[in-house]
């Protein structure tokens, strides 16, 4: 292991003896034990406090601040694993094998090339476009191509168009050898007869591999466009954390840059019920497919409420400017009761673990970067301000969000991309979750409670007066 990066896992173990020191991790009875249905809980507006589903994927305790995925604490994760690790641990339950885990890096290397469709997602005016929107679009794209061909016999004017074409790469299918659409989930016949059978098979999680490869392609491809380079291919000897960022900036990053951004992406792997997550899992319960339900939660993602925020951050420590304003910003804040971005959370009324992680991360890269250095000191004093004016009383802590943003910008990654890294990471979770929820459908359906009136007479259009 190269020198500095051991230092970096210095820095995530002693963020994990910090939490241990400020708080204990024993699981809350009430939220972690089998679900016998109906279950009484209170909820409050925004569905908070209300139990959806059973999951064995992760828990987040938001008294104590401590994260799990599938028993692991996220720390942990952090110092000795890598993404494709904890993506396979997320899809599959538990930790690969040596031989699982290099066949699992195989097909995520072969699924991130997806020339069709940048081919297609090109045709679009991409350089002017929302990234998150770019995204949601090019996931569309991505099933687009698999659908076309999935039904016996009929090919679409796409697929017909792209293999009409000389320079035409061959389809996304064939690396894999195989001649059908790799996405089953959708087929009419195996919805009717049997959804376990179809989801056990392997074309299903074939699905999610192709899903977690290919936004992060998607997402480099996206950011290359929109600074007017043609996206790269992937470099099929680097690990996903040093391919995603050789597809952005088309330089092989250093081991530190590849592990700081492993880590990142360990961290947004997965986080409960969240509200991108809830998002992809309602569109999948109406048993649509995998790549709408992901383009969804990429839909939900993109909000300053949610991870749009690790953008907003960065926007607000530019408006704040200098230390010395900090001040004077967070008392205008506060009388306006306005929300101060990467702060307080709906689980969290304890400091986010993968905030404790991110900080010194942030402080470590902005050693050797200008920006990233004002940027981080602007935080801190942030962070203090809000702590005493918060933090006690409404028990508000910075949240993943916060420093993010300063650890991505110290690496030289622009605001805009900030959100799609975040699906990035957030497909593994997205795709899991789906998967597991699937085993056991039941379409979501809440209700509302109706407070118009009753009675009333239709009166028709030329007799109506206001
Ligand atoms: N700044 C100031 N006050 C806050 C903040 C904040 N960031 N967050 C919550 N509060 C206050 C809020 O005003 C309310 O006070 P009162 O009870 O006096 O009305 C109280 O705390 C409860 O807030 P809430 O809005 O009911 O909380 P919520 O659970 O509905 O919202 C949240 C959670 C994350 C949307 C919210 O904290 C927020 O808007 N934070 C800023 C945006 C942000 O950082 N989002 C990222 C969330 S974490 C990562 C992710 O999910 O992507």
């Amino acid at each position: 292991m190269h020198d500095n990066t051991k230092e970096i896992t210095k820095l995530v173990l002693s963020a994990k003896a910090k939490a241990l020191k400020e708080t204990s991790h024993e699981p809350e009875p009430e939220l972690t034990q089998p679900i016998k249905w109906p279950v009484s809980c209170t909820v409050g507006p925004g569905l908070e406090g209300a139990i959806a589903c059973e999951t064995g994927i992760g828990y987040v305790n938001g008294a104590k601040g401590w994260l799990i995925y599938r028993g692991y604490n996220i720390f942990d994760l952090c110092a000795y694993s890598t993404y494709e690790e904890v993506a396979y641990l997320l899809l599959y339950g538990s930790l690969p094998t040596l031989k699982r885990l290099e066949s699992f890096k195989k097909k995520l290397m072969q699924y991130s090339h997806i020339p069709n469709t940048k081919r297609l997602l090109m045709s679009f005016p991409v350089e002017q476009m929302n990234p998150m929107a770019a995204l949601r679009l090019g996931t569309s794209l991505m099933r687009q191509e698999f659908t076309d061909v999935e039904a016996d016999g009929y090919v679409s004017e796409t697929v017909k168009m792209i293999s009409a074409d000389e320079d035409s790469i061959p389809m996304e299918t064939k690396p894999m050898g195989e001649k059908h659409a790799i996405y089953e989930f959708d087929s009419k016949l195996e919805r009717e007869k049997s959804i376990k059978d179809s989801l056990l098979h392997a074309t299903g999680y074939e699905s999610c591999h192709h899903l977690i490869a290919g936004v992060a392609s998607l997402a480099a491809a996206i950011a290359r466009i929109r600074y007017g380079h043609m996206p790269l291919e992937p470099n099929l000897d680097l690990s996903f954390a040093a391919n995603l960022l050789y597809m952005i900036n088309g330089v092989v990053p250093n081991p530190v840059e590849e592990r700081i951004m492993d880590i990142v992406l360990i961290l947004h792997a997965d986080h409960g019920m969240n509200a991108s997550t809830f998002a992809s899992m309602v569109v999948a319960s109406t048993l649509s497919d995998i790549y709408l339900s992901v383009g969804s939660g990429i839909a939900a993602l993109q909000g300053p409420l949610h991870g749009g925020a690790n953008e907003a951050v960065i926007n607000m420590l530019k408006e704040i400017g200098s230390v010395k304003n900090v001040k004077p910003w967070l008392e205008k804040a506060l009388a306006k009761k306005m929300k101060i971005m990467g702060f307080g959370h709906r689980v969290y009324k304890a400091y986010d673990p993968r905030a404790r992680v991110l900080a010194p991360l942030a402080a470590y890269l902005s050693k050797n970067n200008t920006e990233g250095a004002k940027f981080l000191k602007i935080a801190k004093a942030l962070e203090k301000g809000v702590a005493a004016a918060l933090s006690k009383e409404k028990k508000i802590f910075p949240n993943v969000d916060f420093y993010s943003g300063i650890v991505y910008s110290s690496m030289g990654l622009p605001p805009e991309l900030f959100t799609p890294l975040f699906a990035v990471s957030r497909v593994a979770g997205w795709t899991a979750r789906v998967e597991e929820y699937l085993r056991h459908n039941r379409i979501f359906r809440p209700r509302a409670m109706y407070t118009g009136t009753f009675d009333k007479r239709y009166r028709p259009i030329e007799k109506r007066k206001n």
